[in-house]
């Protein structure tokens, strides 16, 4: 994976879809990946989660098409393939596929319905890293062909149906974060979200002394395997023991009351979640009062909290924020920690702006001597959420 992409514009997507489906798109929309700040394996739990968008996103060309079947093309490059209209919102192959037909099946549930078209798919949001290609997928299609069909989906649907297409055409139990922030972004803003009622606010992100610092540990992460899966377990049995609807309701003074019962296992997933839905709340304070201090204290207890006890994290991506600590400009890092669903995949750091370059070059170069893996990042802002890059009159 490459943190440094090349750049999607609408000029340099047109060219592309004339020459495949010799007609210009009616529509071109786009939806961000994202980084997490803080508030990781809380969505799931009713917590609260505090993502970004990026500024990288996946692109969606489309037009009614004029043959009576749906014509797609997943990546630039690729050959179209080609469905009738009742396959389109049904499981199939290739995989890459389900992505765009749980979405079609998603808003015909809805009422809305959505002709043969002729689609395609380009992205900059690297697959695999944790930084939410496939929810930046779902949600472009779905804007796009919500503006098609001149449907009106609100953004918080859009993530819905996303997050539904996930679950049922890709089948990753994923919670709403990824989707809700690719939908709901906003340029120089954080998102503060309470997953138990999608209330949700801004958190302006435009101080030019601080900057957010992503890099790729290299190592790739699928939430398919297992692992997400049995942590969602883990924290649905630990509410079972406390007779919670979701550990939302339950607190640290109740995790300890409750031990033994509990068992260490569940004892510890249950005790990060609590904790982590705290450290939410108080890098959101701090964030919003310029006290970057204590918002890199929030996210480095966030990463010792899914390391020790959520047990989500991973040897390389130990090995890059625990650079964070040692590299000789540590004391430009306010904090630094994993991002996304774990095992692999980036960590996130808050950077004194006037060191970011220096930070990185240190962390890649100690990340290299280390465990001598080669890898890159990408200093970024709050990007937008998704909307249209092109609307034909
Ligand atoms: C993945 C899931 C999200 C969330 C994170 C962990 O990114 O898609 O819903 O659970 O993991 O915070």
């Amino acid at each position: 994976m490459d943190l440094e992409q090349r750049s999607i514009s609408v000029d340099s997507l047109l060219p592309h879809y004339e020459r495949y489906f010799g007609h210009r798109p009616a529509i071109i929309a786009a939806a961000p990946g994202r980084v997490n700040l803080i508030g990781e394996h809380t969505d799931y739990n009713n917590g609260f989660v505090l993502p970004m968008a990026l500024e990288m996103i996946n692109a969606v060309s489309v037009a009614p098409s004029p043959t009576g079947k749906h014509r797609w093309v997943g990546s630039l490059g690729d050959s179209i393939i080609e469905l009738s209209p009742e396959e389109a919102s049904r499981p199939g192959d290739p995989f890459w596929s389900n992505y765009v037909r749980g979405v079609v099946c998603m808003l015909e549930r809805r009422g809305v319905k959505v002709p043969p078209v002729d689609m395609l798919v380009d992205s900059n949001v690297p697959r695999g890293g944790g930084l939410s290609s496939s929810a930046a997928f779902e949600v472009s299609v779905c804007t796009a062909l919500a503006a098609l069909c001149g449907a009106d989906v609100p953004p918080t649907e859009s993530a819905l149906i996303g997050q539904q297409t996930e679950h049922e055409f890709v089948h990753v139990p994923c919670g709403i974060m990824d989707q809700f922030i690719s939908a709901n972004g906003k340029k120089d803003h954080a998102l503060m979200l309470d997953c138990k009622d999608l209330s949700y606010r801004y958190i302006p992100m435009t101080d030019p002394s601080v900057s957010v610092l992503v890099i790729d540990s290299a190592v790739k992460h699928s939430l398919a395997d297992g692992g997400y899966a049995a942590r969602r377990k883990n924290c649905e049995d630990a509410c079972g023991v406390l007779g919670v609807q979701s550990l939302r309701e339950a607190t640290l003074e109740m995790l300890e009351q409750h031990k033994n019962r509990l068992g260490d296992l569940c004892y510890r997933r249950a005790r990060h979640v609590v904790a982590e839905n705290l450290r939410v709340s108080a890098f959101a304070d701090a964030v919003q009062r310029g006290d970057w201090e204590t918002a890199g204290i929030a996210m480095r207890g966030s990463h010792a909290s899914l390391r020790d006890d959520f047990e989500v994290s991973c040897a390389e991506v130990d090995t890059l924020v625990g650079l964070s600590y040692t590299i000789p400009s540590a004391e430009s890092v306010y904090g630094a920690r994993m991002t996304g669903g774990g095992f692999g995949g980036c960590i996130v750091a808050l950077v004194k702006s006037n060191a970011v370059e220096q930070v990185a070059h240190e962390m890649l170069e100690g990340y290299r001597e280390a465990l001598g893996i080669e890898t890159t990042y990408i200093v970024t802002r709050p990007g937008q959420g998704a909307h249209l890059l092109f609307q034909e009159k």
